[in-house]
Order: structure tokens, then C-alpha cells, then sequence
């Protein structure tokens, strides 16, 4: 990472939202010193459910300008235009790439899909935010992320749960060594399964991809790249209704388990699936649980709420054995502002904390998980990523 140009999550989240604030109140005079000078011309592909998610973000956003969209459901990709004040909408990307000019792809599409359509808007020279996974296969991510470089460009992928201030003061507390020897960690991520698209279920999808990649981005993120991983993954639920589509058969894993060794003697344990009923809701906002802990010699961290909205981290140590709330002010951070700060970073030459490499590290770890539970074995990794993670 560029350090000189780095901006802390919190600064970064900060002049994001409150431009964005001041735009949408109309008060863009009172930022005038700091107002962006340009703004990046965006398209979207993909207008389901995320993408409810995304557009409010992109649309305030003052680095942002949303010009087209698009989806091979044509209805959605109007729909969305209508709703979001957007000029131009396509039926296939081939249109949109052929149509209105824009920079930056972002790509909220099937999973399956995100591969194709991320190589097609780097050849056509855009700039690209992918939903998870950035390709279906660490090979195939690497050479996409060759093909940026090489033609300049920037890929970036979801999630952003390192941008978190939860995850920043947890990786503080590590790098001061305040849990003395890192022992251990557990993560668990689940709910009951989406069932508005068959794609989750079907081959390249799974709940690996989906859900456990927030709990393998945060914890790699925490304790450092992975060397090995076991993994035992099942089908629970064999059979799925799905909306608009009737009975469909699941073919990926909707249950996961993953040990992760860090080296050093850090063993990691992840478990996520689609068959998670949670007493607290989906929304994350009433989670009580600590969905990541750590624990070491002299200390233990226990992140409250999902890493991908955090509400809190207790904290514990030798010196201070009381277990402690700290962070429970989300700081402008929102799991939802991942492509809009990507806009801000190709704007202001700013860099995210998330990073393609980890990304790619993490849809490693996961195409491993699936070949140790086919065969039985340990499977060593090859992919790395800059670590530590330090804002
Ligand atoms: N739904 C959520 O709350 C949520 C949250 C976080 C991340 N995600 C991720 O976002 C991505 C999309 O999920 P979703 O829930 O929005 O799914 P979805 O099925 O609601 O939407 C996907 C949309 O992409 C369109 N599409 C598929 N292939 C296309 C193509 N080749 N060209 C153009 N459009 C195409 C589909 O028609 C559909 O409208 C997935 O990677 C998912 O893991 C979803």
C-alpha cells in the first residue's frame, strides 16, 4: 500500500459520508475546499437484491457518478434507472459496454458470472468492483488481476470487513501484542439461506463463497495469511423452493467447517452455512454474540455482531482482566460503501485497506476447503497478501 496517500478508515469513512451529507442537503458551498474535482463515471451490472444496497451508496456518493446500469432482466435494470434517477440502462453488457461511456464497472451480478463479466469490462479498459467471489478460481483471479495491471486499471473485491473500526482496533491490540502468544480464534457466520436465486446453490455458488468469506476475510486479516486448511463441507438441505423458480437441487455446501493454521502454532476455526436459524435476526443490529474471538496467553477479543456490520469488541487482558466494551460507534462505516470507496480511491488516489490479493488469498482458502472435504487431506496454499493490516 502507497502509505504516503493511505487515509485511515476513519477519515476515509468520514469524508465520504459527510460529502455525501452535505450533497444530499444541497450544502456542497460549506465543502467547497474540500469538494472532489471530478467524479467517476459508473456502471452497474446486476440490478437484484444488492444492488437495493449498493445504488443509495453510489448515488450519494460525491466521487460517483451512476450513469448506466444493467441487467439481463431487462424490468430490474429499468427499474432500478427509474428509481435511482440513472440516464441509461441496458439489457446485456455487451449494450452497456457499447452505450453510454463510463470507468467503473461494479459488478453485483450471480457469482457464477462475476468472473466473465469482470475479464470483459478490463479488456474494454473499466475499472472494476466485484461482489464475491472476483473469479471462480485463484488462477483465474491472478490473471485478472494481471490484466489490470497490466492495462492500469483497478479490481478490487467484496468484502470490506477490514475497513471496519472493530477490525482496526482488533488488529491494533494484535500488533501491540496484547493477547500475548495468539493461540486460537473461532468465527461463525450463517443464516438461513437465500431464496430469491437459485445461483447460491448451484455449482460455483455455496455458502463458502457467500457467507464464510466475511469470517476468512476478517480472521486472515486478523492473524495473517493461511498456509494450510482442512475442511469437512455437507449438503444439509438438499432440496431448496426458491422464488419464481419452484424446487431446485443444491449442489454446493449449505454447511461448512475450516481449520486454518496462520503458522506460528495460530489455529483458526470458521463454520458458516445456510441452515443457521439466528434468534437475533438477519440484520445483524440485534446480534448480542461474539461472532469472532481470539484468544491468546494474556488476553481475549470477542468481536460483538457480524464482521461485516460490527457493533462492539470486548476485550480482556492479564492487566486488565475485567472484559471491557470498546468501538461501539460504527464511525461511518457501512459493509454496503465498498465500491464507493473504491470510486474515492481512483478520485483522490487514496488506497482501501481491502485488497485484490486478499481477496484472492481468501477464494483460495476456499476452493482448498472444497478439495481437503473431497479427499480427506490438508491442502497447502500458495497465495499470500500484504499483512499486517494496519490503518
Ligand atoms: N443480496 C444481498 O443482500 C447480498 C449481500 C452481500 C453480497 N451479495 C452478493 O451480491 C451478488 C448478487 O447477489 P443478489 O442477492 O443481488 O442476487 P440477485 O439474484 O438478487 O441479483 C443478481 C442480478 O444479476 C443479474 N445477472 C445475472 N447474470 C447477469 C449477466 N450476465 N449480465 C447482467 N445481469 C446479470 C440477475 O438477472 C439478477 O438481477 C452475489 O455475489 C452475492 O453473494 C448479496
Amino acid at each position: 500500500m502507497n502509505t504516503s496517500s493511505a487515509l485511515t478508515r476513519r477519515d476515509f469513512t468520514k469524508t465520504t459520508l459527510l460529502a455525501g451529507a452535505a450533497l444530499a442537503s444541497g450544502a456542497l458551498n460549506a465543502l467547497a475546499a474540500d469538494a472532489p474535482v471530478k467524479r467517476i463515471r459508473t456502471g452497474l451490472i446486476g440490478c437484484g437484491s444488492v444492488s437495493n444496497q449498493y445504488l443509495p451508496q453510489l448515488t450519494k456518493s460525491p466521487f460517483v457518478e451512476v450513469v448506466s446500469l444493467c441487467d439481463i432482466k431487462p424490468e430490474r435494470a429499468k427499474r432500478q434507472a427509474e428509481r435511482f434517477k440513472v440516464a441509461h440502462h441496458y439489457p446485456h453488457i455487451d449494450a452497456m459496454l457499447a452505450g453510454e461511456p463510463f470507468d467503473f464497472l461494479v459488478d453485483t451480478t450471480d457469482m457464477q458470472e462475476h468472473e466473465k463479466i469482470n475479464r470483459r469490462a478490463l479488456e474494454a479498459g473499466k475499472h472494476v468492483w466485484s461482489e464475491k467471489p472476483i473469479a471462480n478460481s485463484l488462477a483465474a483471479g491472478q490473471k485478472l488481476l494481471q490484466l489490470a495491471l497490466k492495462k492500469k486499471l483497478r479490481l478490487w473485491g467484496a468484502p470490506i470487513t477490514v475497513q471496519s473500526p472493530q477490525f482496526a482496533f482488533m488488529a491494533k491490540q494484535l500488533a501491540a501484542g496484547k493477547l500475548g502468544r495468539v493461540a486460537a480464534a473461532h468465527a461463525d457466520y450463517g443464516h438461513e439461506g437465500p431464496n430469491w436465486s437459485s445461483f447460491f446453490y448451484e455449482k460455483g455458488g455455496g455458502s463458502l463463497p457467500d457467507l464464510a468469506v466475511y469470517n476468512l476475510t476478517s480472521l486472515t486479516g486478523l492473524l495473517g495469511p493461511v498456509k494450510r486448511v482442512s475442511a469437512m463441507l455437507s449438503i444439509v438441505t438438499p432440496e431448496r423452493d426458491i422464488r419464481e423458480k419452484g424446487k431446485i437441487k443444491v449442489n454446493e455446501e449449505d454447511n461448512a467447517m475450516m481449520l486454518l493454521d496462520h503458522g506460528k502454532g495460530i489455529i483458526s476455526h470458521v463454520q458458516s452455512g445456510f441452515n443457521y436459524f439466528n434468534p437475533h435476526g438477519h440484520d445483524g443490529s440485534k446480534e448480542t454474540r461474539h461472532t469472532i474471538s481470539i484468544v491468546g496467553s494474556a488476553g481475549f477479543m470477542g468481536m460483538v455482531g457480524y464482521d461485516w456490520a460490527p457493533l462492539g469488541v470486548d476485550f480482556a487482558t492479564h492487566d486488565h482482566p475485567k472484559l471491557e466494551r470498546h468501538v461501539t460507534d460504527a464511525q461511518g462505516y457501512v459493509w454496503q460503501q465498498g465500491a464507493a470507496l473504491a470510486a474515492e480511491c481512483l478520485v483522490t488516489g487514496k488506497e482501501l485497506l481491502a485488497t485484490p490479493e486478499h481477496a484472492l488469498h481468501v477464494l483460495e482458502i476456499i476452493t482448498a476447503a472444497r478439495e481437503s472435504s473431497a479427499n480427506g487431506r490438508r491442502i497447502a496454499l500458495n497465495s499470500t497478501f500484504k499483512w499486517p493490516i494496519v490503518s
